[in-house]
């Protein structure tokens, strides 16, 4: 099948500078032949409130439901993270958080892809790994291989925000690729 793909992608940091938001960017010049990227802002997605979120769904706030409607058009999701404190930083969750509840749910059976920046030497090895429950809880479809580790990110980007950095750039190519061929089995 060739028909068209959709992937959404979130950077959880919402910093003007972020090395993750530029990764993000980069992604869009290494996807498939086929795919789009539609980028998605968690700016304004307020913190999680469970009042506002049952028993009627219509009293979610506009940005949320919003953002959850956007997820549910796309077949596949990037997530490009930074660590914070060993960790998913809290805007990103809180935004995992409103999308993840009800049956209703876009992330339900999503196939997702994970890249992280960071300035330190062990580019967000730990924030990876504390989306391995929520994958599970989720029951989502993580693209595992290659694993997109963009430490030290300050030497990897022109002054642009161009990815210098040949091999990440061939890796995030075959991640990108391997969430293609999901998204399609599951299309
Ligand atoms: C609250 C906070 C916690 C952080 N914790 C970590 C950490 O655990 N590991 C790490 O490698 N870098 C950590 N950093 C540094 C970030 O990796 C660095 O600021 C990075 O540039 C943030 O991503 P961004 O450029 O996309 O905003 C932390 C930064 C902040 C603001």
């Amino acid at each position: 099948m060739n028909s068209q793909l959709l992937f959404a992608g979130i950077s959880g940091s919402l910093r003007k500078s972020s090395f993750n938001s530029m990764l993000l960017q980069n992604v869009e010049e290494l996807l498939p032949a086929g795919v789009k990227l539609r980028i998605l802002s968690i700016a304004d997605i307020p913190l999680y409130n469970a009042d506002l979120d049952k028993p009627d769904a219509s009293m979610r706030p506009g940005t949320v439901q919003y953002f959850r409607d956007q997820l549910a058009e796309a077949d596949a999701i990037v997530i490009v993270s930074p660590e914070y404190n060993y960790s998913i930083p809290g805007v990103l969750k809180n935004a995992i958080d409103w999308a993840s509840r009800g049956e209703d749910s876009p992330l339900l059976k999503k196939p997702i892809a994970l890249m992280g920046a960071t300035q330190g030497l062990w580019g967000t090895t730990r924030m990876q790994q504390e989306f391995h429950p929520l994958f599970q809880y989720l029951d989502m479809r993580p693209v595992y291989k290659p694993e997109i580790f963009v430490a030290q990110a300050k030497e990897k980007f022109d002054e642009k925000g161009r990815l210098k950095d040949e091999k990440t750039k061939a890796l995030i190519q075959q991640k990108l690729q391997a969430l293609k061929e999901l998204a399609q089995q599951i299309k």
